[in-house]
């Protein structure tokens, strides 16, 4: 698979990564066979990274039980984030899910959403200082309104960060990606399937054929048609795509194999998708 590096180091990122589906935090009731066939997958195919879930939850997830099994923390590059308020609650929080992880150091902590920064931002940098993590960030998501993020960017210069981009939401790509790239900051794109509209992308393009041209990039579907969109941009580093079948992992990491389109081909490809 295509590699991307960290900027300012020499480690490199495969392109498409695997988000937090549903059987990574409740077994289904098949048991751990799908679970584990989605991550071994994602290796077979080159992949590297998981965007751990969350802990909404209060009980913990089962992704770190999974990979311990098939014993893969060490080779994945594994991503946690504080989903709740309150310093204290958000230490515990990261101490839960490095104990559920059993990876140490942890590769990348971030700030879910960018919520109390004033008091989560200083911890990931006492966990960062301490050896605890190798990288730091933020993400933010489901929004429009980049101004935090900017001026967070510029004053902290995070390790990543994790925002929206894809055909139908390029906000980012405005000020936020340019931003990333200048400063060194490394971006994972997220919600490459997500419209203004229920249907989302497949809703969309649910019974329309690929455009002929989409093989002009080695394109061959239109989760790959997404995807090879977001990639194009030079300043993401990975996406990662949620999914809890494994014929759509295979699809997604097919993504990062191949040509990408040119800057007047992703031009096109707004244009044809906008039109459905
Ligand atoms: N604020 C944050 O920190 C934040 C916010 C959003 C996302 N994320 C991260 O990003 C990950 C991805 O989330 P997302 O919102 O960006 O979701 P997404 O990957 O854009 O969309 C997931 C949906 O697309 C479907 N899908 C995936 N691959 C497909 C394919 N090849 N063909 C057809 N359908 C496909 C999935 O259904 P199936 O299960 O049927 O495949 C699922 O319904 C999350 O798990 C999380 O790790 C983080």
């Amino acid at each position: 698979m295509r590699t991307r590096r960290i900027p300012g180091t020499d480690e490199a990122l495969p392109v498409v990564g695997l988000g937090a589906p549903l059987p990574f935090v409740e077994l289904p009731p098949e048991g751990r066979d799908l679970p584990k066939a989605l991550i071994q997958t994602m290796v077979d195919m080159g992949g590297r990274l998981i965007d751990t879930p969350a802990f909404f939850r209060p009980d913990v997830p089962v992704i770190g039980e999974l990979l311990t099994e098939m014993g893969l923390q060490q080779e994945l590059f594994l991503t946690g984030k504080i989903t709740v308020n309150g310093k204290e609650e958000g230490i515990a929080h990261l101490e839960k899910t490095v104990a559920n992880l059993n990876k140490r150091p942890m590769d990348l902590l971030m700030v879910h959403n960018m919520r109390e920064m004033d008091l989560h931002w200083p911890t990931l940098k006492e966990w960062q200082a301490a050896g605890r993590v190798r990288y730091i960030g933020v993400s933010l998501a489901r929004t429009t309104d980049y101004s935090q993020l900017e001026g967070f960017m510029k004053a902290e210069r995070p390790d990543f960060i994790m925002v929206r981009y894809s055909i139908h939401h390029p906000h980012s790509g405005e000020r936020i990606l340019p931003l990333a790239e200048d400063s060194g900051i490394a971006v994972i794109g997220v919600e490459a399937f997500k419209t203004n509209d229920d249907g989302g992308f497949f809703g969309l393009v649910a019974g329309k054929q690929l455009p002929q041209w989409a093989a002009e990039f080695d394109c061959e579907s239109w989760a790959q048609f997404s995807l090879k969109y977001m990639l194009s941009n030079p300043a993401l580093t990975c996406v990662v795509t949620e999914t809890s079948k494994v014929k759509h992992v295979v699809d997604n990491m097919r993504a990062g194999y191949g040509r990408l389109p040119d800057m007047a081909t992703r031009q096109r490809m707004r244009e044809h998708v906008l039109s459905l």
